[in-house]
């Protein structure tokens, strides 16, 4: 019986320790600065890891969030994404931070992160924003928010910002992965190259042809 336990204990462990090198994983030593030079790396754990001997305080860093992204896009909002290509230091250690511009009337289109859960903070406008739940539920989870209100969107789950007001808008996000990624719905599904058989939407959707193959004619911003 001891002997199943034990075996059945390494399994899991095994099978943990696989599924760590997919995600972020806990990181084994104070930090693991990313490089790309194989020849000046130590340790490999997702990434190489630059010889600690060699880290100074600038892999930790980055500077210019004050700038805001350049709004003028057709759906009036940018994305500045400070994540482990930005600042290396942050390999293995799970957290990214972005910042967020909204042109009037601008808006963060519906996505997901397929490895973070996000946490946003209003630091200029008003924002309408929102969550979805999966199947078969699908409940709309939203909520205006103002400068200085704060608001979670759940990892994987489909949402969005849009600004309400005249004036631009900023927030700022904190997100749970060192590589959050983003899909896009739009981008995803009506942009994809090469595209989907049009077929395959025009059933998925419940439209008509035509509502497609507009769709897949336009041109999605990659925010
Ligand atoms: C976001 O802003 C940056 C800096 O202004 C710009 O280089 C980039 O093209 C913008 N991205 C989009 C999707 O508009």
């Amino acid at each position: 019986m001891r002997g199943v336990h034990l075996l059945s204990s390494l399994v899991v462990l095994a099978l943990a320790s696989f599924l760590a090198s997919a995600t972020d994983p806990g990181p084994l030593q104070d930090f693991c600065v990313a490089v790309n030079d194989i020849k000046t790396g130590l340790f490999v754990n997702g990434k190489f890891c630059k010889n600690p001997d060699d880290v100074v305080a600038e892999d930790f860093f980055t500077s210019g969030l004050d700038m805001p992204g350049d709004t003028s896009n057709k759906v009036g909002s940018n994305v500045t994404t400070v994540n482990v290509d930005r600042i290396p230091g942050l390999n293995t250690l799970g957290i990214t931070l972005v910042r967020i511009d909204y042109a009037p009337y601008g808006e963060n289109p519906p996505h997901t992160h397929p490895r973070a859960t996000e946490i946003l903070v209003v630091a200029e406008g008003t924002l309408e924003v929102g969550f979805v739940t999966s199947n078969p539920q699908n409940k709309l989870f939203t909520k205006i928010l103002k400068k200085g209100d704060v608001f979670v969107f759940p990892i994987g789950l489909i949402h969005f910002q849009f600004n309400r007001g005249h004036e631009n808008a900023v927030a700022f996000a904190g997100l749970s992965s060192q590589n959050p990624g983003v899909i896009t719905i739009a981008n995803a599904v009506f942009g994809s190259n090469p595209r989907i058989n049009p077929d395959v939407l025009t059933k998925a959707f419940q439209v008509d042809k035509n509502v497609i193959d507009y769709l897949q004619k336009q041109f999605w911003v990659p925010n």
